[in-house]
């Protein structure tokens, strides 16, 4: 099977030298890369900057805002059976870029951001994409309800939770615990290494391509 996977943060410039992006290692996104391609999947992956190694035997495709990564899916997501969002991609971006590194003047800067189009979003409704569909959720309070609400929205099959308010789990950690938010069900996994989770994960969503 083909799958495609968005992992990382974004990068929205500022100016030369300066850039917006979301808190996220890429790890989780990396290692469901790994275990798909071991599992001998064609596996597409589409990231943001990171300081992991590429694993071995995947098409990797470096991208660094928002609108390049949102590109990027547009083309490659046809090729995809399935289609993993595991992405931090940043809701808002400058909405000029200055050419030149911005000075220092008064006490206060005010940026204006504008929104940056929903890559996972778009999946459906845009990109026409009719495979399985899996976003991720990172939710700080209401971590069921954030979720659902997700699914139904992007028209996902399966949205993967966590809680990032907690220190020992998520972001740049190695370990994670989640919630599977499905439909008509949500099933806790317990809290293991995001080593661990992409193999549980990716067998997961491989059956349900394979129910659909
Ligand atoms: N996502 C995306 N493109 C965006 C924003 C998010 O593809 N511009 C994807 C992420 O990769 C993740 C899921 O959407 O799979 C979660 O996005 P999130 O920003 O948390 O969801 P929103 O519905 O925008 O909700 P919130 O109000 O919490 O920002």
């Amino acid at each position: 099977m083909t799958i495609l996977i968005t992992a990382g943060p974004t990068r929205e410039a500022i100016d030369p030298v300066r850039y917006l992006t979301n808190r996220s290692s890429g790890k989780m996104g990396y290692a469901l890369a790994d275990a798909a391609a071991q599992k001998g999947h064609r596996v597409i992956l589409v990231s943001g900057p990171t300081e992991i190694d590429v694993p071995d035997g995947i098409d990797f495709i470096p991208t660094e805002s928002a609108a390049d990564m949102y590109q990027a899916v547009e083309y490659w997501i046809g090729k995809a059976d399935i289609a993993i969002f595991a992405a931090a991609v940043a809701d808002y971006r400058p909405a000029l870029i200055a050419e030149q590194k911005i000075k220092k003047s008064g006490d206060t800067l005010t940026l204006e951001l504008v929104r940056n189009p929903d890559i996972l979003g778009s999946a459906r409704s845009t990109f026409e994409f009719n495979g399985v569909l899996v976003g991720f959720a990172a939710e700080t309070e209401d971590v069921e309800e954030n979720a659902l609400g997700k699914l139904e929205r992007k028209g996902c099959d399966l949205v993967v939770a966590n809680d990032v308010s907690r220190k020992d789990i998520g972001f740049d950690s190695n370990e994670n615990e989640i919630l599977l938010v499905y439909p008509d069900r949500i099933v806790p996994l317990e809290k293991a290494t995001k080593e661990h989770l992409g193999h549980l994960l990716i067998e997961r969503i491989i059956r349900l391509k394979n129910a659909s």
